[in-house]
């Protein structure tokens, strides 16, 4: 057993309604003026409306920005800097899902560092931590919230980075599942794979330990549990605060462990084709799980039982079939496409595809079962 630690937010307040509680955290930094960082999609559908008149009607001055686009590019950051730069204030909060509060991440610590987003895409140290921050999900999906990670698009790259320092970890996180049950079926259908993808990952990752292993398989528990009745019945409000808590012990494993050759793979589909990173993972998830299920049969058993399959009896190679077979059949239920085909991505794609993956290492390297690019070259094959 080697050192392994956990990074968290300062301070996460949970529960329905639980957005009240925003008033108080603005007084606890001291903040009179708030700059609150979200999207069209979010602002359209009132979001932003509650947090920002309890913020005024404290006498706190809020400033909005909802110009974040869905999986953000460098371009499109550095413009939302530049308007955030404009003025002075004590707390950057993010409402929306990861782009949204990716961003917000990378402003705050733009703001108080001498570096630039290039700098940092280039991996650049923060010296610093940056304007406190305060993050509101609105998808149950990709954790940010409790993650040290930001992720941009690299346009002429082709491929999504991550920045990864633990100055971009949230000070606080207000987890109000009401805030989410507008949250339209198939992005609630996506964003809840990315989430269990984070959670089945991190436990087989060869960073797993401990802490992952504790939250990951109730991440899965609550996942496993949810996410039909959230994609079926978006006003649930037990189902949506599941889906929240799940999301969020899925970025908390993130923060203490890693993902692994999903997340790898579903990069260049992000990068270079535009699909959004909950349905590239969602399609890749059970095809990688079936190559990484040799020889760690017994961690899949773990997860099938997390998941509520009914396995006990069944050998460890048979119960590893039926988690990746209820993998598939998670996302026939979610009308999760089962293939690249509607992108048009052909044969012809596959070395760029294949040689996008291969430059992850950082997750790649965490995979239980090394994957070489003919390895990955017949994963992506099986979607074509
Ligand atoms: N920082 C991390 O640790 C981390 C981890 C995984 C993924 N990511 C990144 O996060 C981004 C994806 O985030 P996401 O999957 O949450 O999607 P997203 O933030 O792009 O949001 C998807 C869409 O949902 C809409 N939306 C969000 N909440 C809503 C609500 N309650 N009601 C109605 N509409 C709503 C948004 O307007 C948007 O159009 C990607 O760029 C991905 O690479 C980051
Ligand atoms: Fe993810």
């Amino acid at each position: 057993m080697t050192t392994y630690s956990l990074l968290n937010a300062g301070r996460i307040v949970a529960g329905p309604d639980s957005i009240e509680s925003i008033t108080g955290v603005a007084a606890d930094f001291g903040a009179s003026k708030v700059l609150i960082i979200s999207d069209q999609g979010v602002s359209r559908a009132g979001l932003i409306d509650r947090p920002k008149a309890l913020l005024e009607a404290a006498g706190v001055t809020v400033t909005v920005l909802d110009e974040t686009p869905p999986e953000p590019e460098v371009g499109q950051v550095e413009v939302i800097f530049a308007a955030a730069r404009q003025q002075q204030y004590q707390l950057v909060v993010g409402i929306g899902g990861g782009s949204a509060m990716d961003v917000a991440k990378i402003v705050a610590v733009l703001l108080n560092n001498d570096v630039s987003l290039r700098e940092l895409l280039d991996k650049a140290p923060i010296a610093r931590r940056g304007t406190p921050t305060l993050m509101v999900p609105t998808t149950a999906g990709t954790g940010s919230e409790v993650t040290p990670n930001s992720i941009v698009l690299v346009p002429e790259d082709e491929l999504k980075v991550g920045i990864v320092s633990p100055m971009l970890m949230p000070d606080c996180v207000i987890l109000d599942p009401k805030l989410s049950v507008g949250l339209p079926p198939a992005i609630t259908a996506s964003t809840g794979m990315d989430a269990l993808t984070h959670a089945i990952e991190c436990y087989m990752s060869k960073k797993g330990n401990p802490f992952s292993e504790m939250l990951a398989l109730k991440a899965i528990t609550l996942i496993a549990r949810s996410i039909r009745r959230a994609f079926t019945t978006g006003g649930d409000l037990d189902a949506r605060h599941d889906m929240l808590l799940g999301a969020m012990y899925g970025g908390m494993c993130i923060a203490t462990s890693s993902t692994t050759a999903v997340h790898a793979l579903a990069y260049p589909l992000g990068g270079k084709y535009r699909i959004a990173h909950g349905v590239s993972n969602a399609i890749l998830l059970p095809f990688v799980m079936r190559f990484n299920s040799v020889g760690n049969e017994e961690k899949f058993r773990d997860v099938a039982l997390a998941m509520g399959l009914d396995v006990a009896t069944l050998s460890a190679g048979q119960a590893a079939d039926a988690m990746i077979d209820s993998l598939f059949g998670l996302n026939r239920d979610l009308e999760i496409p089962a293939d690249l085909k509607r992108w048009n991505i052909t044969a012809a794609d596959l070395e760029t595809l294949v040689e996008g993956a291969a430059k992850v290492t950082r997750l790649l390297d965490n995979n239980p079962r090394p994957m070489s690019k003919t390895d990955i070259r017949a994963i992506y094959s099986q979607l074509l």
